[in-house]
């Protein structure tokens, strides 16, 4: 069968196993796979990250590792398995892994065997900062764990929204590079939604311009509403997205939110809506990272019409669960989207030729107190109305997931 260009560059960009370019383009980078206050409830989590299957434990030693999911015995899941000393051992005959991926028990055989010796799974290294466990997938050595300043610094209240998001990794994290929806997906598309349930409209503004600009991490998303000055600082700094897929956008100065884009397979996908925010005045930042639940669909099935976050989701579980990018017509307004992938696909070349892509950490002084990202003081519209009503029903579920 003859494979044309199109095709290749569409698996290139998407496909996010091992061995494949794009998968271990992902490798080279640290992705959050769940937060420390899961594990109050419960030491063991199945993970499932760039298309492997894995388990993630914290054992009463303190000891955290992540191997691969299947015991190589005859083959149950070790994320059903139990905690024992610094491993995870299987529920079904016992076998015991430590962190490495190494076999160091296997109760059932006789004393004298020796079975365990050619016994060896997947083990990767795992680390946390600012309430999330990070795993990195890649080969050794592993870069440094980037460390974000609105994860790590004094003075923030943290939490993390959470969703599993149907669809493949890029259609959502290209969206940073797309500033002309928010003009009309929130804005226009909101105030349609909210005639119709009679609820007062939200503020339309127009792009004058917009541009893009390749930083040491990423690409930096600029934009001029159309009656702001261009000294203002949407213009003159804007926000990033992070390579691989992270986005990072203000509110205002006074409240952040990271979205992790972290690859679960090739048409899954889950988002850590990280929200940084400055305690009340007087009061003192909170200690814990609470996870909360960020539906994109009511009760009833559909989507949530009116609410930010949902609409992005919407949009972007709607284009299938890998879009054909080559069926698609990019115009002037694409020119970000274009800009990412090309640049994406720069830095799968240079994995390929043995490289570091762009953002990779290895400098401890670079990570040192903190990695510093080019963000504006605020975002120039306000879709208040709208958030409220998202955070009203988040905050109020506040809560740490159950297992
Ligand atoms: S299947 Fe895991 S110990 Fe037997
Ligand atoms: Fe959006």
């Amino acid at each position: 069968m003859k494979v044309d260009s199109r095709t290749v560059r569409q698996a290139r960009l998407t496909y996010v196993d091992r061995g494949t370019p794009m998968g271990e383009y992902q490798r080279r980078f640290w992705h959050p796979i769940a937060a420390t206050i899961e594990f109050e409830k419960w030491p063991v989590k199945k993970v499932r990250l760039l298309g492997e299957d894995l388990a993630l434990f914290w054992t009463e030693n303190g000891t955290l590792g992540l191997v691969g999911d299947r015991c190589p015995h005859r083959g149950a899941s070790l994320s059903c398995g139990m905690t024992d000393g610094d491993g995870i051992r299987c529920a079904y005959h016992g076998w015991l892994y430590e962190g490495a991926g190494t076999c160091v028990d296997t109760p059932t055989e006789p004393v004298t065997s020796r079975l365990k010796s050619r016994i060896k799974i997947a083990g990767y290294p795992v680390d946390v900062m600012g309430g999330l466990v990070w795993a990195y997938l890649g080969p050794q050595p592993a870069p440094l764990l980037p460390r974000f300043e609105h994860l790590i610094a004094d003075g923030w209240n943290r939490s993390t929204g959470f969703t599993s998001i149907p669809c493949n990794w890029l259609q959502i994290a290209e969206n940073t590079l797309d500033p002309l929806h928010v003009e009309q997906l929130h804005m226009k598309y909101t105030n349609w939604v909210r005639a119709r349930s009679g609820e007062a409209p939200v503020k339309v503004r127009h792009h004058a311009r917009v541009d893009y600009e390749l930083f040491d991490y990423g690409i930096l998303k600029k934009r001029l509403w159309e009656g702001d000055s261009e000294d203002s600082d949407e213009w003159q700094v804007g926000h990033p997205l992070i390579f691989p897929g992270t986005l990072l956008f203000p509110y205002n100065a006074d409240y952040v939110q990271y979205q992790f884009r972290v690859p679960v397979d090739n048409e899954n996908t889950i988002v850590y809506w990280y929200h940084a925010k400055r305690p009340p005045t007087g009061e003192e930042p909170t200690t814990t990272v609470p996870v909360w639940d960020n539906p994109f669909k009511s009760p009833d099935g559909e989507f949530l019409f009116g609410n930010v976050n949902a609409q992005d989701m919407m949009v972007w579980i709607t284009q299938g669960p890998i879009t054909d990018h080559s069926l698609e017509h990019l115009g002037e307004s694409d020119r970000g989207v274009a800009l990412y992938r090309k640049t994406l696909l720069e830095q799968v070349a240079r994995v390929e030729r043995g490289e570091d892509p762009l953002g990779v950490i290895r400098d401890p002084a670079e990570n040192t107190p903190y990695v510093r990202m080019p963000i504006e003081r605020h975002v120039g519209y306000d879709l208040s109305a709208a958030n409220m009503r998202k955070f009203a029903f988040s905050e109020s579920r506040l809560r740490s997931r159950p297992l």
